[in-house]
């Protein structure tokens, strides 16, 4: 029987669901190691972006393989990037308030990241922006900020997480577009120290002409980006009402 969901070569699928509350349901789903974190995790919004990420991710691979979500084993690159133990599908996860994200894609190196849109009185932490970026950002009216700081993160977070390097690498080193333009990362500064911090392979690691970087629709209060190491992507957006297994 062919596989339920069809991830093609060039496209980049990408589901969104909302972690309302913790589900005891989705963590059978969960290996030991899952399982350990999930209950030392404190707080019923952690808890709940946890499992549902973690369900999500098993479900649409076990769809997209056409294998048992609770089967499939994970381990971890230098820097904490999980992959597949047979790894066929890349894929990225993340969380952040209600939102959670999945992104799987074949053979290219995938990030996804996305962020609640920080309140507005909010201390935004400005020195993770470039000066390149500072440079536009200090120009955006006041009321438009924290939007603005968002779709900066989350673009920048999305290339760390693709190349695996994430928040070992200074996100002020990395420069991408302003936010009214389309996604693109514009540069990356001492790109060979962080192909030393164990990137991997060198040709993963921007700037280079093969990291292409998208905007997500994440919903209101959020913003979302994916970033995708080797060519140009289709991106299939995809979203959950709710995980269920
Ligand atoms: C990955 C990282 C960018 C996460 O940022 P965040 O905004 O807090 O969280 P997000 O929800 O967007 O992403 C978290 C997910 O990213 C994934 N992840 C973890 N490390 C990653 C990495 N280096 N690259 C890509 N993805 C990573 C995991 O799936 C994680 O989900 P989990 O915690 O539920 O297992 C940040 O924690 C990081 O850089 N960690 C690695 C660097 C480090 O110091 N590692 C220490 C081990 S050597």
């Amino acid at each position: 029987m062919p596989p339920e969901i069809c991830v093609r070569p060039g496209e980049c699928h990408v589901w969104t669901a909302r972690a309302v509350s913790v589900s005891e349901d989705l963590a059978v789903l969960l290996d030991a190691g899952e399982r350990r974190v999930y209950e030392a995790l404190t707080g019923e919004r952690v808890r709940a972006q946890y499992v549902t990420a973690h369900a999500l991710l098993r479900t649409v691979l076990g769809r997209v393989l056409d294998r048992d979500p609770a089967s499939l084993e994970f381990a971890a690159g230098p820097h904490g990037k999980p992959y597949l133990r047979d790894g066929s599908v890349e894929f990225s996860l993340s969380h952040s308030g209600e939102l959670v994200a999945v992104a799987l894609a074949l053979g290219a190196p995938v990030g996804v990241d996305v962020e609640r849109v920080p309140e507005p009185a909010a201390e935004l932490p400005l020195p993770v922006l470039s000066a390149e970026e500072r440079a536009v950002f200090d120009r955006v009216p006041g009321p438009e900020r924290s939007a603005a700081f968002a779709a900066y993160w989350v673009r920048k977070e999305a290339v760390l997480k693709a190349t695996g390097v994430g928040l070992r690498v200074d996100p002020a080193r990395l420069t991408v577009s302003a936010p009214e333009r389309p996604a693109e990362l514009l540069g990356w500064r001492g790109r060979e120290e962080a192909v030393r911090a164990g990137a991997g392979r060198e040709e993963a690691v921007p700037p280079h002409p093969s990291v292409r970087l998208y905007d997500l629709d994440a919903g209101s209060g959020y913003r979302g980006a994916v970033a995708l190491l080797g060519g140009a992507h289709r991106i299939v957006p995809r979203v959950v009402s709710s995980v269920r297994c």
